[in-house]
């Protein structure tokens, strides 16, 4: 079967993406990032798909102004590279109702937490990892889910879980979280890969 076509959207560092990206390399997935697009056009994910040669595309609410255009920018590059399957690594931005509609069912989010606990607008990076400890959780882990209208939300496809152990603060458990987020993410693409997982939108 053809390599899956990947498409990704980041923010910042890009080190889901990365764990992806070597996953495809050393064999592991059988997929193919094909597009790599960011809001920041410092992002460490920009950097990383240049240097890897993968097309690079900055695409944000400044270069593409206007109601719908960053929507349609953003729709109009992942088809352009005939992308099978969206994933947000890090992406800090809703995406918009035209991405969804062409992508429905077929993009993929990583949280750093046990959803439905502790996600939604806000919950971002070390702001998960404080609400966990403050809430005195005994264990936390990624999920990966398909994405819908609403910030984590929509159907969980995996999860993986880690301890919180005594003494820790937001830094120790996000390390140990994302460990396991660089690891999650790659499987559960490839069960998506080998059919293993079925995507209603999907057909291959
Ligand atoms: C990851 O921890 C990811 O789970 C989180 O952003 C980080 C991005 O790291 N996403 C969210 O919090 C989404 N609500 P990365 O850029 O190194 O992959």
């Amino acid at each position: 079967m053809a390599p899956l076509r990947l498409g990704f959207l980041a923010s910042h560092n890009g080190s889901n993406m990365q764990a992806i990206l070597d996953a495809c390399k050393e064999g592991r997935l059988a997929a193919q990032p094909a597009v790599v697009i960011s809001n920041n056009s410092e992002s460490g994910a920009l950097a990383r798909a240049r240097q890897e040669g993968i097309p690079a595309c900055h695409l944000s609410g400044h270069t593409h102004p206007g109601r719908g255009a960053l929507d349609q920018a953003i729709c109009a590059a992942l088809t352009a590279h005939q992308v099978e399957v969206v994933c947000l690594a890090g992406y800090m931005k809703r995406l918009g109702p035209q991405t969804l509609a062409a992508y429905r069912g077929r993009v993929l989010n990583i949280h750093p937490a046990l959803l439905p606990k502790f996600g939604g607008e806000g919950f971002y990076g070390q702001a998960v990892h404080q609400a966990v400890l403050a809430a005195g959780e005994k264990e936390s882990g990624p999920t990966v889910h398909l994405v819908d209208e609403e910030y984590d939300h929509g159907p969980v496809l995996a999860q993986a879980r880690v301890p919180v152990l005594p003494g820790d603060n937001p830094e120790t458990l996000a390390a140990r979280v994302l460990a396991q987020e660089h690891r999650l993410y790659a499987d559960t693409l490839q069960r998506i890969a080998r059919g293993e997982i079925t995507l209603a939108g999907l057909t291959r």
